[in-house]
């Protein structure tokens, strides 16, 4: 809402004053240092994008499991360009691509079995990088302030330190005893990141160093100048592929991200080469199509005292087998090959598709076929600034801390994005999820992900961002949060709405085709309804880490914002000061 101050001063004040309402503005971070970095820069002017910048780099520094110069990702946009009037939804696609000299059996031994963990750990595991670019481009198009001004929280951070994390002490300890023997490189992981200590200083002068130059030449440095040349000298030493050909012909792609409307809103997700917004888009429509069978199901069951969970819970496996089955055989870079987005989406398909869905008894997975004719790390954050300009941003290493390799000189890790491509049809990836010949590995392309930046709009306003870490769960997790916190039917079974928090942090469950018939759970998941899918047939693992959500939702006109309890994220709401605009 505006209010226009007409200037009494006659011909001489010739301007218009607006004064802009006090607005507010929401964050979800996966730590408190990447929360403190956005908060300040909205607070200073900054736009959603210009805080996501601030954020992305600094999580560079503070959340070295996922946070990254090394690695890719997505970013879901609803921004309002400069001379145009409305905001609208974009998508940038900064994912890794494979080196030139990449070939699609790399990964495989003589005799065509795939060579453990060798898209994984080491050098050649990585992907050409896309972090840098993707940052770099999203501010050339959507910034405000200055990019250097912008990069200095992170610059700060690395030079003079910041206090480790209890978690993060904990997961490079994991990491240092699960990559021991997953290679016979060298890694240089212990080197750098071996003595984190929980609640002391961990300083990164190299990487302190990295981040000046990028913020001295922008993306140039890190695709052509000093931190090229380091990348291209690690991998000739590590054998590794990523030549200084590869690192200049990088570029992120302006796509056009998946949109479908569900529940009165309009949700708009990531397209290919995620599979994360298609997949979101099947389990959202099937279960609008299935709904009137689930209540009535949930009213039989309890009448007959059994457990709703369980009901529940079966509802979304049956749905999700479907999914991955689909995603497992259709799914790749859509600039490499033909992905059915359409048909995968059309309702005919998804009536067809859920009627297949049994509420009884599980589905035999192997009859399952696709229709037509962790500790996994990944990280996520939502913002959304005072103007109702929002960013939906993941991104990744892959694994936590990625390859294991250290870029000398450079002091940030790198990715190990190979390992989701399909490395030999049918073998499955770190996530036990399965790939063919849509996924397969060749030069230039993008492997298939799950990440799912996602944003709800409703009507030309922001409504929710979501997204999470969780490699192939990261699918099953949005579209949980989603249920939770916009479908009547969970209203109802609540007595009342979630709340933001309350859609994060209640029980997830996955399932996704194979393992078959295994559903992961969270320890929330109570001893009656364990029971129960036992009883159904189900093998069930506990699983603590199906995801860390970062969600904002509007409630009527205030936004609230959720962390999940699960990780060491920070959220908030604050209002800013109306601002005064001078128009002519
Ligand atoms: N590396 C995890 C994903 O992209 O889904």
């Amino acid at each position: 809402m505006r209010f226009y101050l007409y200037a009494l001063l006659g011909g001489l004040l010739s301007f218009q004053l607006s004064i802009v309402h006090a607005g507010q503005a929401a964050l979800a971070m996966p730590d408190s240092y990447s929360a403190e970095a956005v908060e300040k820069v909205l607070r200073s002017g900054g736009n959603a994008v210009d805080a996501a910048v601030a954020g992305g780099f600094v999580l560079a520094v503070t959340y070295p499991e996922a946070g990254n110069l090394g690695g890719g990702g997505f970013m879901t946009l609803f921004m309002q360009e400069q001379n145009r009037s409305a905001a609208q939804a974009y998508f940038l696609d900064y994912r890794e691509t494979a080196p030139g000299s990449a070939s699609r059996d790399m990964y495989l031994d003589g005799k065509g079995e795939v060579i453990p963990f060798a898209s994984l750990v080491g050098a050649k595991a990585s992907g050409v990088p896309g972090t840098v670019m993707g940052l770099w481009q999203a501010h050339r198009r959507f910034g405000k302030l200055s990019w250097k001004q912008l990069l200095q929280p992170a610059i700060d951070l690395a030079q003079n330190g910041f206090i480790v994390d209890p978690a993060l002490q904990e997961h490079s300890l994991w990491y240092q005893s699960w990559v021991a023997d997953k290679s016979d490189e060298e890694l240089n992981f212990d080197h750098y990141f071996g003595n984190l200590q929980s609640g002391e200083r961990f300083r990164q002068p190299e990487l302190a160093q990295t981040l000046r130059r990028i913020a001295e030449s922008g993306a140039d440095d890190f695709y052509r100048g000093r931190t090229a040349e380091l990348i291209v000298q690690s991998m000739r030493a590590r054998n590794g592929l990523i030549d200084s050909k590869d690192l200049a012909g990088y570029q992120v792609k302006w796509r056009q991200p998946i949109r479908f409307d569900w529940n009165g809103y309009q949700v708009i997700s990531a397209p290919p080469p995620s599979s994360g917004g298609i997949a979101l888009g099947q389990l959202l429509q099937m279960y609008s199509i299935l709904k009137p069978q689930y209540l009535k199901a949930q009213e039989t069951a309890r009448r007959n005292l059994q457990d709703l969970v369980a009901l529940k819970t079966h509802f979304f496996a049956e749905m999700e087998k479907r999914v991955y089955a689909d995603r497992a055989e259709y799914l790749g870079d859509s600039d490499f090959v033909a992905v059915p987005v359409k048909s995968l989406l059309s309702s005919a398909y998804l009536q067809k598709r859920a009627a297949e869905v049994n509420l009884q008894k599980i589905s035999d997975s192997e009859a399952v076929k696709p229709g037509l004719a962790e500790s996994p790390e990944t990280t996520h954050f939502s913002i959304v600034d005072s103007d109702g300009n929002a960013v939906s941003n993941t991104y990744t290493l892959n694994m936590p801390f990625g390859n294991g390799v250290v870029i000398e000189g450079g002091g940030f890790l790198m990715n190990d994005e190979m390992d989701d491509f399909s490395t030999k049809p049918g073998v499955a990836n770190v996530f036990g999820v399965t790939g063919g010949h849509a996924n397969e590995i060749v030069p230039g392309k993008r492997m298939l992900s799950s990440m799912s930046p996602t944003l709800v709009l409703d009507g030309e306003r922001v409504k929710a961002v979501v997204g999470t870490p969780g490699g192939s769960s990261i699918i099953t997790s949005v579209f949980q949060v989603l249920v939770n916190s916009l479908d009547s039917a969970v209203t109802k079974e609540m007595d009342g709405e979630m709340s933001a928090q309350q859609a994060v942090d209640a029980l997830r469950v996955h399932h996704q085709l194979w393992p078959k018939d295994r559903i992961d759970y969270h320890p929330e998941l109570s001893p009656q309804t364990e029971a129960a899918l036992k009883a159904k047939g189900y093998k069930l693992r506990l699983n603590n880490y199906l995801g860390d959500v970062q969600f904002l939702l509007r409630k009527d006109d205030e936004w609230q914002a959720a962390s999940d309890y699960r990780g060491r994220g920070q959220a908030k709401v604050f209002t800013l000061p109306a601002k005064v605009q001078t128009e002519n």
